[in-house]
Parts: structure tokens; sequence; C-alpha cells
């Protein structure tokens, strides 16, 4: 690769940051509204606008939804400048729409880019999910192992007791047996109302105090997950979940054959993988957007899987019309 292109894509990072501060700061406006779809909206027509100021040929793989269904930042829809590499684009502008409309903590602005053809294009259907953090040995933990299993083994890998592990799972119905068995082994269970992107990426983290995410959360949130995870280390392993033949019709479209199939963190997006997330309301990771006077505050988190480097960037705004 040449050096103005490596140039490039060192500076794509950045300016992925700017997106999601479009977005979050779009959204901001809505906290605590009540309003999930007004806020989802500003967040979409914000984040789409400064996509296409990006010097790339991109293509939306995980987005709003298909074309039918979603006017704005559809599957397939093409972003950017024309300009510059081929990527696939993942996003979700508002990941917590009901976290944003209630001024719950944890939603975010997400974005993330790779070389065109490395993200898994997955179907709005749930994926079974679970995913630790950095430095660990590989395959620790299995999709398909029982959750006291999983407990035990992420416990003697950390040295410490099974009573000082916390799993993060969304609190749902569905997920009733895997909180009941990851207490049963010991394990503290963390349970969230919405939002598992941050949810596993807070496994990367120890000051979040979530070692392992658990459960079942939707496919689009998956690889985006995984794009974080890639830049910033930690293990993830999921599996498509489908309720009826609609669903199953959608992975078709989209050239999913096998449904049983378990993704690695790899599968879900390989290649040089480049993530950005700003928040909208506080978080464990991320402070929300902020009016200070006549200016907005915004915390952001850029990363790429090349480098590693994780950079955290607090930035301050001036408010339109001041
Ligand atoms: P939205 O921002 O689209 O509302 O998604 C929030 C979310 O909590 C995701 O983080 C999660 O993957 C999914 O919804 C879980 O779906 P469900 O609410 O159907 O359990």
């Amino acid at each position: 690769m040449s050096e103005a292109q490596q140039g490039l894509e060192r500076s794509l990072t950045l300016e992925l940051g700017r997106v999601t501060e479009a977005a979050a700061i779009a959204a901001h406006r809505l906290v605590g509204r009540g309003d999930e779809k007004a806020a989802d909206q500003v967040a979409v027509d914000a984040m789409r606008k400064a996509l296409n100021t990006l010097d790339v040929d991109g293509t939306v793989v995980i987005g709003e939804g298909e074309r039918d269904e979603a006017p704005m930042l559809y599957i397939g829809e093409k972003v950017g400048t024309g300009n510059g590499p081929k990527v696939d684009i993942a996003l979700d502008p508002l990941e917590g729409t009901t976290l944003t409309a209630k001024a719950m903590p944890n939603a975010l602005a997400v974005v993330a880019i790779a070389e065109g053809g490395s993200l898994l294009h997955a179907p709005d259907v749930y994926m079974d999910k679970i995913a630790i953090g950095a430095g660990y040995p590989e395959g620790l933990v299995d999709l398909d192992a029982d959750p006291a299993d999983n407990i035990k083994a992420l416990a003697q890998a950390k040295g410490v007791d099974a009573s000082q592990i916390t799993a993060c799972i969304l609190d749902r119905p569905r997920h009733m047996e895997i909180i009941e068995k990851v207490r049963m082994a010991g394990a503290g269970v963390q349970l969230i109302t919405d939002g598992d992107v941050a949810g596993v990426i807070h496994t990367t983290d120890g000051a979040t105090g979530v070692d392992i995410y658990l459960g079942q959360g939707g496919a689009p949130e998956g690889v985006l997950a995984a794009a974080a995870l890639r830049c910033i280390g930690g293990q993830m392993q999921t599996r498509l979940v489908f309720r009826n033949d609609d669903e199953r019709g959608r992975a078709t479209r989209i050239g999913i054959t096998d449904f049983d199939r378990k993704y690695s963190m790899m599968d879900l997006a390989s290649g040089d993988v480049m993530f950005a997330a700003t928040g909208v309301t506080n978080g464990s990771m991320l402070e929300g957007i902020k009016v200070v006077g006549e200016r907005i505050d915004s915390h952001t988190i850029v990363m790429r899987s090349k480098t590693r480097t994780v950079r955290w960037i607090r930035a301050s705004h001036r408010q339109e019309g001041k």
C-alpha cells in the first residue's frame, strides 16, 4: 500500500469520529422527549450528511433496514464522495433509540468501515452472542458451552472466584434461563434494558466491571460490536437466530445459506476495520453530549484494527447559529 493510501486511511479513522459526533449531537436534542422515531430520524439525517463528505466509495451493508423500509441509509445505499477506496459501512446512527427517548444511559451513535466485502451482510434478525475482552487464550469461552462452564473458565483464566465475574445481559424474558445459570454459577449479572453494542464493548474495559457479554440481540448490532472488538481486542462468537420463514428469506436474499453457522469475530468483520462511537447519553465508557453555555461537548472513541490504536476524543463544538 502506498504512503498516500496509508495516510488516507489514517485520516479516515479520525473523520469517522466526525460522523458519529454529528449524529450524536443531532440526537441529543431529543434526549428524554419520549419520541424514538424522531430521535432516530435526526441522527440518520446528520450521519448521512457527514458520511457523504468522506472521500470513500462506500456501500451501506448494515444500515437502517432494507430499501423498501428505510428511505435513508438503507442496505445497499451508496455513500461518500465516490473518490476513494471501496469500503463497506456498518452503521447505527442511534444505537439505543429507547434509551435516548427515556434519557437512560449508554445510547451511542456508531459507525464502522472496512475494506469492501469484509463486513458480514447480516439480516435484521436476532443473533446469539458471547464476548469477552482481550488477554485471554483463544477459545476460552464458547457460544455452545453451558453458561456456567463459560463463567468457570473465565474466572479461572482471570485468577478470581466466579463471584467476582460480572456478565452483561439484555433484560428480556428470553434470557431468564441464561441469567439463572450465570447466577447459579456464582457470578453477578448486570442487566441492561437496551444497547448491546455498548454491552459487548464494555467487556474490553476493566473500568466498566463487565467481564462477559451473553445473550441474544440484533444481528446488525453484532457486526458493529465485532468491528469494535477487532480494533480494541477481545473475542466474540455468534449465530443468527431465525424465528420464521420471513426471517430465513431475508437471510437467503443476501446470500446466507448455512442458517446454523457459528460466526467468529473475523467472520463478522475481517480486513482493516475502523470504528467510531460517540456518546449520546452518559454511559460507562463514553460521556453523553452536553450543552455548556454556547458550546456542545462530545466524547468519542475512534479506533482501527491495523494499528489497534484507540483514541478518545473530547470535542467542543460551536452551537449552530450561536
Ligand atoms: P434500537 O436502538 O434499534 O432500539 O436497538 C436497541 C437494542 O437494544 C440493541 O442494542 C439490541 O441488539 C436490540 O435492541 C435487542 O432487541 P430487542 O429489543 O428486540 O430485544
